[in-house]
């Protein structure tokens, strides 16, 4: 049956969802922890002055930035603006840039320094008289882990983290965390503790800078406004699915962070397991946070890790090789990089879903850095039919459907089925259709942090996974980190290749193989 379309005008509730009005943060700004470090200078401050140039902010945002540095508010500024003309989206413009300047302040200070975040405080007074940020603040820490507890800490010994003001006036205070979030399901659940001891959940935006991404979304769009996927979104018709986020880069200046981290802790745990709750999550009732999370948690608690991990898992290091026509240094020779260190750069596991949708249907996840190219899909492999009435002859070239979803780059949706080759003759071979964002949207896809960030100011908490999902996906995680931690040293591949050899057989032995994007 279909829905009669109501009108614009039949519901006034309906102006709410114009999706033609601009979501506009209310009055607030931001304090960075971390603001000189690689995230903040790459990806942050660029997002903010796009957020900024599109309009998107309010007119007092005021932007604090707290690091160990003695600048003045010129050399803030100064830094920022590097930032930005080096790596902003949206066109420079100095109209927008002195705005944004205007509501830039930079405090010095250690974590560990009580004066420097009661200056904070003060500051932050400061500036609600005479910016008009309300008392809301977001605390973004884009610090390493060590750090988190001790920020908060100060956060909540300086009067920061409370929502109220002294006269019990209401105002809003947000804390916006980084991943790693713990390296396993302990220490996860002790940064949880910490934060939450301090910040109500609901006040805690933890970044997945992956949900963030406009083809996340879409595979949300895909699957629930759509009727032509659902109904095949399933054991019956689904042989295997690949999730994979290749990256061409080698560590280069953050080997520091990465060792003892390593590929599964920095990728798997975060952004391919949120990939497969999307992709495997049952329909949520609605899109609220609420329900939304719901859905995926059910989905996680469902997801394990598949034994004998010998078989079921990989992982590598990269060794010097040929990337295209550039030559890459092995891990070993990076600087900064213990070459005795265990840690993978290459890491694939198999998962299952324990549920009547997914139950007998592998979900293989890789990453790695030093790969072929930089491709991030999520390929969901079709059963070949149970007969074809063709000679092996006819459909030597024909491999099994498959959709598959691009990430990035090239973002898109692709659809490979059998087609008869013109001719004379009755061959049957893969074809591609092909739905690319490029070619179908005039609009540019905003970068992740851009809509993460604001999202984080309207309060809108769908795309941020909570404390739930974060112990839960290292529950995933945990026993294969486990058996590598005993296992030795990792395999080794060399940079431009597709991982270490045992990945390779990792599917074979189930009579499947990677993908080659
Ligand atoms: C980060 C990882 O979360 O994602 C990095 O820590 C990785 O190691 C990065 O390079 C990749 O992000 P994107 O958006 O470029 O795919």
């Amino acid at each position: 049956m279909t829905r009669p379309n109501p009108g614009p005008s039949a519901n006034p509730l309906r102006a709410l969802d114009d999706t033609r009005l601009p979501r506009i943060a209310g009055p607030s700004g931001m304090v960075i922890f971390g603001v000189t470090g690689d995230l903040a200078r790459k990806k942050l401050l660029p997002a903010i002055y796009d957020l900024a140039s599109r309009g998107l902010l309010p007119a007092g945002f005021t932007l604090v930035g707290f690091g160990r540095r003695q600048w003045s508010k010129q050399d803030f500024e100064d830094y920022v603006r590097d930032a930005v003309t080096a790596s902003a989206r949206t066109e420079f413009n100095e109209n927008v840039w002195s705005r944004l300047a205007e509501g830039l302040q930079f405090v010095s200070g250690a974590f560990d320094d009580d004066a420097a975040f009661d200056n904070l405080a003060a500051l932050l007074e400061q500036m609600d008289e005479v910016r008009g940020t309300g008392g809301n603040w977001a605390f973004y820490l884009s610090v390493p882990p060590e750090h988190f507890a001790n920020v908060i800490h100060q956060l909540d010994r300086s009067g920061m983290a409370d929502q109220h003001t002294a006269q019990g006036g209401n105002r809003w205070r947000r804390v916006i965390i980084e991943k790693p979030f713990g390296h396993d399901k302990a220490s996860a659940v002790e940064l949880n503790a910490v934060v939450n001891s301090v910040f109500p959940e609901n006040s805690v935006f933890r970044i997945d800078h992956y949900l963030g991404k406009e083809t996340v979304q879409n595979i949300l769009a895909l699957r629930f406004s759509n009727e032509m996927f659902e109904p095949v979104w399933n054991s019956h018709y689904i042989d295997h699915v690949q999730i994979t986020m290749a990256e061409d880069i080698g560590l280069g200046g953050r080997a520091g962070y990465y060792d003892g981290i390593g590929a599964a802790r920095d990728v798997i745990q975060n952004h391919l397991i949120q990939l497969l709750a999307l992709v495997a999550m049952e329909e949520p009732t609605s899109f609220s946070p609420r329900r939304l999370k719901a859905e995926k948690l059910k989905v996680l608690r469902a997801t394990t890790a598949v034994e004998p991990f010998d078989r079921t898992t990989a992982r590598g290091q990269y060794t010097a090789g040929w990337q295209g026509s550039e030559y890459a240094v092995g891990l070993r020779e990076e600087e900064g990089f213990d070459p005795e260190s265990t840690t993978e750069t290459f890491a694939a596991c198999t998962l299952q879903i324990n549920s009547r949708r997914w139950a007998g249907v592998p979900f293989y996840l890789r990453t790695g850095k030093r790969l072929g190219r930089r491709v991030t899909e999520i390929a969901l492999v079709f059963k070949r039919p149970p007969y074809q009435p063709f000679t092996e002859g006819q459909t030597n070239l024909l491999t099994n459907n498959a959709v598959i979803i691009r990430v990035q780059p090239d973002e898109g949706v692709l659809m490979r089925f059998g087609s008869k080759v013109p001719g004379s003759s009755f061959e049957v071979r893969d074809v591609n259709m092909d739905f690319s964002y490029d070619e179908a949207f005039t609009e540019q896809s905003p970068e992740a942090y851009e809509r993460l960030i604001l999202d984080a100011l309207l309060d809108e908490s769908s795309l941020f996974p909570t404390n739930d999902e974060v112990e839960r996906s290292w529950e995933i995680l945990d026993p294969v980190l486990e058996y590598w931690a005993e296992a030795g040293r990792p395999d080794e591949y060399a940079a431009g290749t597709w991982g270490p050899q045992s990945a390779h057989r990792m599917l074979e032995q189930d009579g499947r193989e990677w993908r080659r994007p």
